[in-house]
């Protein structure tokens, strides 16, 4: 096979609970991930130039999003396509092409979800056979979110985010998602929320998953998984972005059942009662000062899964 391309997910989580920052510089979470259809496109090919000398990964990005897209040694799915040649103790080459529309640094796992196509493409166009258990081992190195863009699915994430188990849900859930301009720093607003904290004087909870979320995912009740949402960065991301603060507003005015900053931000999330409600809903946020665009979207979706 000359060419693999993957589709990945991006996630939304449902719950973000922050515990203590740790001595690696990393919180205690528990974070539910819910993965929905709004994908980014990973390519895999063999390399035309065969140049011994050319770089072993090539990487480009093609989409509105592209120009904010590291094109080196840093994007995540360049890490993770080296993390697997390494693995394997031998050397392969790629190119690697992202079709974005994953919002980019926008707290919605765009970059972790490209690394984990990354994984999946180059683990097929070099033939290697790594199960699911070795690419989920590869993606926790390579940062917290990319082991759930393999899983997909709703999932309660422990650790730093990393170790996963699937959980129970029913039907589909209907999201509208308002993406801001610019991004947000993910360590930045973990930082403020420690800030924050200790300005408040009040200690970093152990973070536990909430009953009340789980048994809205299991019975598939909408209503009361509005109730259920939480995210303890999202202080952070409003300190950090006021103009978030009308977003989410407009959102909730219009009837969104469940309003909040998606992780770290500054994407916000809103879920809707149905598909056509979630339409509504979008034409009536788009306008609103500071949000860029906005996208519908349902979950949960599978991981990163082969397109062709
Ligand atoms: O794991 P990843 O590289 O995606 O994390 C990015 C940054 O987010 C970390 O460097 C850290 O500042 C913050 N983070 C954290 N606690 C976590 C996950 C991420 O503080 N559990």
């Amino acid at each position: 096979m000359s060419a693999i391309t993957v589709r990945v997910p991006a996630k939304v989580n449902l719950q973000l609970a922050v515990g203590p920052l740790r001595e690696d510089g990393y919180h205690d979470l528990v974070n539910v991930f819910h993965a929905v259809s709004l994908f980014d496109e990973v390519t895999a090919a063999e390399p035309f130039d065969v140049n011994p000398s050319a770089a072993p990964l090539g990487i480009r990005v093609e989409g509105d999003l592209a120009g904010e897209v590291p094109v080196n040694d840093d994007n995540l799915a360049v890490r993770a396509a080296r993390a697997l040649a390494d693995r394997t103790g031998r050397s392969y080459r790629a190119d690697l092409l992202i079709r974005k529309s994953i919002p980019v640094a926008g707290g919605m796992a765009g970059g972790s979800a490209d690394a984990a196509a990354a994984l999946v493409a180059c683990n097929e166009l070099w033939g290697l056979g790594l199960p699911r258990e070795d690419l989920m081992e590869i993606a926790a190195d390579i940062g917290s979110d990319v082991p759930f863009a393999l899983l997909g699915g709703t999932a309660v994430g422990t650790g730093r985010g990393e170790r996963l188990a699937p959980l129970e849900t029913a039907g589909v859930f209907h999201w509208v998602f308002a993406l801001a301009d610019g991004g947000l720093s993910t360590p930045r607003v973990y930082g403020e929320c420690d800030r924050l904290r200790e300005e408040a004087g009040v200690a970093a909870p152990t973070p536990a998953v909430s009953e009340a979320l789980l048994a809205a995912l299991r019975e598939g009740d909408v209503r009361a998984l509005g109730q259920a949402l939480s995210n303890d960065l999202q202080p952070a991301a409003l300190a950090l972005r006021p103009s978030l603060a009308n977003t989410l507003a407009a959102g909730r005015e219009h009837g969104a059942l469940g309003a909040l900053v998606s992780g770290s931000g500054p994407t916000c999330a809103f879920l809707a009662e149905s598909a056509e409600r979630a339409h509504e809903l979008a034409a009536l946020i788009k306008d609103v000062d500071g949000c860029r665009s906005v996208v519908t979207a349902s979950g949960p979706v599978p991981g990163a899964t082969v397109a062709g």
